[in-house]
């Protein structure tokens, strides 16, 4: 059974930049969120240390209310994957966009890990 850490890792890290605007298409089928087709799913392109690390950064709300979100120190790449409209299920439709944000996670456990990707600001 897939952990929350896991869980985390397979739906929001790739340290790869994407290469083309069909990266979503592909990835979210490949990712296994195209079950249901997930409306909404953020990557971010940066080495998982990194991407762990943010749990000992900036302390904020999470949008939920709870208190266990972290705001990375920097920008980080990320990429966007929206659900178009004009998608057909169970053939999931996505828009990629690429952005510099500084990136909000939920953390959770011992070790502290993320489970959860917040926002992006
Ligand atoms: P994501 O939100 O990253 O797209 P998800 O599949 O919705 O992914 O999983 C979020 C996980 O983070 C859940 O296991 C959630 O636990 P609950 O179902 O008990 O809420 C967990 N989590 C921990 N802290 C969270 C928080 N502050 N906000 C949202 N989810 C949180």
């Amino acid at each position: 059974n897939e952990s929350p850490a896991k869980k985390f890792q397979r739906q929001h890290i790739d340290p790869k930049l994407p290469l083309s605007s069909t990266y979503c298409n592909k990835k979210m089928e490949q990712q296994d969120m195209t079950q249901g087709c997930k409306p909404l799913n953020t990557f971010v392109h940066e080495p998982l240390k990194k991407i762990q690390a943010v749990c000992f950064q900036e302390k904020v709300t999470c949008k939920d209310g709870k208190t266990n979100c972290y705001r990375s120190t920097s920008k980080m790449h990320t990429t966007d994957c929206s659900l178009l409209d004009t998608s057909k299920y169970p053939d999931c439709k996505y828009q990629t966009v690429q952005k510099e944000r500084y990136i909000i996670l939920a953390c959770e456990g011992n070790p502290f890990v993320p489970v959860h990707f917040d926002a992006s600001v």
